[in-house]
Order: C-alpha cells, then structure tokens, then sequence
C-alpha cells in the first residue's frame, strides 16, 4: 500500500479536524500518516522520509499559509525529488479561494515536489466573526463532504490547482507580511487575567515556545506571537484576552458536537443574512473546493 503523509498546523483545531477527515478518507487508497508541523519544528518528532504523496493542511492566515510553513517546508520536509504533493487550506471564509497558494507552491516545488492537487475546505472563522451555532453546523457538514469529494479526486490522480489571479497573488504577499511582521505585536497584547490557574498548559502547547513561566504567579508572553489563538481558546480558565485587539476573540464554539450533528435530520440554515449570500453559495455548490 503506498504511504500518504500529511502535515498539519491547527491554532485553534479546524485545521485538525479537516486534516483528520481527511485520513480517513485518503485511507481507501493509502497508508495515511499525519503530523502537526509544530512538533517537528519544536523537536518532538521527525519525519519518516518513506512517504509517496504529502498533503499540506493549513488554517489560512491574512490569505496565505502562516509563516511557520514556510521554515517547516525549508528546514524539515524532506526532499521532494519529484514525488507529489497536494495543499489544502482551511480558511474562515469562502473569499479569494483562501487567499493565494503561490507563494506555498513555489515553496514546494522548490524543495523537490509536484504539486497535483489544491482545494479549499472553509470552516468557521477563528477571528472577528462568531456565526451562530446552527451555521457553523452546516459549515462542518458541508466540509466534510468536500473533503470526501477532494479526496476521491487526489486518489483518482485528478489534477486541479486554483488559479488565483495577480490580484490575489498581490494582496495575500501584502496581507500576509503586514500579518507576519504584526504578529509580534499581537502577542505583547494579550493579557492573562486573575482567573489564571498557573496550569502551564499555554506554555506546553504554545507552537513557537512564546510563553514561559513567570517570576509570579502568572506566565509571560515573549515577542514571538504566531497569532494562531491556541493560547487564547486553549486556556481551561479563559484567562487569555487581547487588550486592545478584542475583536480577534470571538466566543467559542464546540467544533466536536456541532460537527457530530446527524445529517439526515439537519436542514438548511434559513434567513441567511446578506453578508452570509457568498457563503451559501460555497456551501450549495459540490464542485467548489
Ligand atoms: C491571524 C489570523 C488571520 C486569518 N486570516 C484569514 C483570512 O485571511 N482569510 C480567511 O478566510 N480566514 C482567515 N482566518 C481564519 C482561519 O483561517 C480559519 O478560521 C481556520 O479554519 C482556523 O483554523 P485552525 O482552527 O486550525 O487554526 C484567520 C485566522 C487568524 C487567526
């Protein structure tokens, strides 16, 4: 059987749950193995260089990969030497078909690797916007039968990449080095309230070792903030808040349950508001992904 490994980034568990549904899957075809990129990068684990096909499953970031893509693919992923390789990202949004995959392509073909396959499972949005509870249902459902479709396609060896237009290739190189270079600043935003339990689970779980215990009670935050929100939605106290940046909080929601729901008996979300018109087209229409 050959061996499909995937590498994932999840800040605040989309990610984990497309690159989870998506083993699944890709396991009527594969041997699948999946990896979260931050632990490699940070020593916990390395790689088996025996794989034949390598998917990349990121949470877009200012509509392109987060940064630490980018060093795990120079600095970790093995040579390439032609084997082939598809993205997925998983966006908050269905706009700009999640920003553009150039700058990830190149990345990838310069390490060695054909890139086959591309397609976009939109999940719920992690910032600003906080949908209600029954519509993030439908996006899950929805997500879950694009990534079986996508699926199907990457083990049929069906070829689709997404053009984006100079546009988007301009906007996600501006975006996204504004969203780099800004991360840092988020970081020193954030303020851990009273309701800290000193538990340390942010300074375990932080993906770029930003936080480390304090001399009091409370733990610090350093200038290397990757504004993934794992701190922030991970913390069992909710102590985690930015200062001034509210808006990047929205109130949680359990991607578990409302995914779980029964699709035979879920219908439509109704009174869909204008803003969300765009969205159900994405949803509505099988092919887009
Ligand atoms: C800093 C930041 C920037 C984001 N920028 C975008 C964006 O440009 N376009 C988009 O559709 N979603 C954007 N999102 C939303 C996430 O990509 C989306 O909710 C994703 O599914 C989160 O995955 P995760 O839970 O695995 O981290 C952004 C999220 C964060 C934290």
């Amino acid at each position: 059987m050959q061996k499909c490994s995937l590498f994932l980034f999840s800040g605040s568990g989309n990610t984990r749950f497309v690159a989870s549904n998506f083993a699944s899957e890709l396991s009527a075809k594969y041997s699948v193995s999946t990896q979260e990129i931050d632990k490699i990068t940070r020593g916990f684990e390395t790689i088996q260089d025996d794989f034949d096909i390598t998917g990349i499953i990121y949470p877009v970031h200012a509509l392109n990969a987060p940064a630490i893509f980018f060093s795990f693919i120079k600095d970790h992923l093995p040579e390439g030497k032609g084997r082939k390789a598809f993205i997925v990202k998983s966006p908050g949004d269905p706009f700009f078909q999640g920003g553009s995959s150039y700058q990830v392509r190149k990345a990838l073909t310069e390490k060695g690797y054909s890139v086959v396959h591309e397609s976009m499972i939109v999940m719920p949005a992690n910032v600003f916007l906080r949908f209600p509870d029954h519509f993030i249902t439908e996006i899950c459902l929805n997500a879950k039968e694009k990534i079986a479709s996508a699926a199907r396609e990457i083990i049929e060896g069906k070829e689709r990449r997404h053009r984006n237009s100079l546009l988007v290739n301009i906007s996600t190189a501006v975006f996204s080095a504004m969203e780099h270079a800004g991360s840092f600043f988020f970081g020193k935003d954030l303020k851990i309230s009273d309701r800290c339990t000193n538990c340390g689970k942010c300074i375990i779980e932080c993906p770029v070792r930003n936080i480390e215990e304090g001399k009091k009670e409370k733990p610090v935050i350093g200038w290397k903030c990757m504004i993934c929100m794992r701190c922030i939605y991970g913390c069992p106290a909710d102590a985690i808040s930015p200062r001034t940046l509210k808006f990047f909080k929205v109130e949680w929601y359990d991607l578990k349950k409302l995914s779980d729901t029964d699709r035979s008996t879920f219908t439509k979300t109704e009174n869909v508001r204008p803003f969300y018109k765009r969205y159900r087209e994405y949803l509505d229409n099988k092919e887009a992904f």
